[in-house]
C-alpha cells in the first residue's frame, strides 16, 4: 500500500490560495478542511471557494468536512470537484447512506473519528468505505500537538483492515511533522495530513520528500 501525503491548506496564505497549492504541486492530495462554526469552534470556507480551488488545484481534493449535518453537505462537495470527501462519524445520522451516495457520484468516501470516537462501531462497515481518518487532534485549528493517545487506535484500525481484506486507506490529521510521522505509519496510517510541518517550512516540496521518505520507511501495512 503506497504512503501518500495531504498537505493541509488551513496553514496556507488564505489570500494566496492559489499560489500555495502551487506550492504543494508534489503531493498527493490538497487536504481542504471545511469548518462550520457548529461541529467545530472554527470557521474556513465553503462550497463557492471549495469549487475554485478545485479548478485550480495541481493535485485533487482531499475535503475534510468537519460540519454539521454531513448528509445534507457531503455530496455537494465531490460535485464541487472533491477527488475524496471525508464526514464526521459524530456528523452523519446515516454514514453508509453517506459513503454510498459519495462513492456513486464518483469520489472515495471517507468516514473521520474524533480522538475520543472509537472505531469498534464501524469495523463492520469497512466494505462500505475507501478512507478512515483517525484524528491525532481534536479538530478545529491548525498547530497543534500530536495526541499519543491515538496510535492504539491507529493500530486496532489497520488490524481491522486487515481483516476485512478491503483496501482502506487510514489517514492521521493533526500534528503531523518529522518527529511523529514514523509512529503513525508504524502504527498503520498510509496517508498523512500535515498543515503547519509544510507550510511553515522554508522548503515545502523539500519538507514533503522528508515526510513522504519518512513515512514509507516506517510503515506497517
Ligand atoms: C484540524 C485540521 C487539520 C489541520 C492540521 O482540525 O483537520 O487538517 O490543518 O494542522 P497541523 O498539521 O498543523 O496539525
Ligand atoms: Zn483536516
Amino acid at each position: 500500500m503506497a504512503t501518500l501525503i495531504s498537505p493541509s491548506i488551513l496553514s496556507a496564505d488564505f489570500a494566496n490560495l492559489e499560489r500555495d497549492l502551487g506550492a504543494i504541486s508534489t503531493a498527493d492530495y490538497a487536504h481542504v478542511d471545511v469548518m462550520d462554526n457548529h461541529f467545530v469552534p472554527n470557521l474556513t470556507l465553503g462550497l463557492p471557494v471549495f469549487e475554485r480551488l478545485a479548478q485550480v488545484s495541481p493535485v485533487p481534493l482531499d475535503a475534510h468536512l468537519m460540519i454539521d449535518d454531513a448528509d445534507r453537505w457531503a455530496p455537494q462537495y465531490v460535485e464541487a470537484g472533491a477527488a475524496s470527501v471525508t464526514f464526521h462519524a459524530e456528523a452523519t445520522a446515516a454514514p453508509v447512506r453517506l459513503a454510498r451516495e459519495i462513492r456513486r457520484m464518483g469520489a472515495r468516501a471517507g468516514i473521520a473519528l474524533r480522538p475520543a470516537t472509537p472505531v469498534e462501531p464501524y469495523v463492520d462497515l469497512l466494505a462500505e468505505l475507501d478512507m478512515v481518518l483517525v484524528m491525532t487532534v481534536e479538530p478545529g485549528f491548525g498547530g497543534q500537538s500530536f495526541i499519543e493517545g491515538t496510535l492504539p487506535k491507529i493500530r486496532r484500525t489497520r488490524e481491522a483492515v486487515r481483516a476485512s481484506g478491503h483496501d482502506v486507506w487510514i489517514q492521521v490529521d493533526g500534528g503531523v511533522a518529522r518527529s511523529t510521522i514514523a509512529r503513525a505509519a508504524e502504527a498503520g496510517a498510509n496517508v498523512f495530513v500535515a498543515g503547519s510541518a509544510v507550510y511553515g517550512a522554508q522548503d515545502v516540496a523539500g519538507e514533503i520528500a522528508a515526510l513522504r521518505a519518512a513515512a514509507q520507511d516506517a510503515f506497517r501495512g
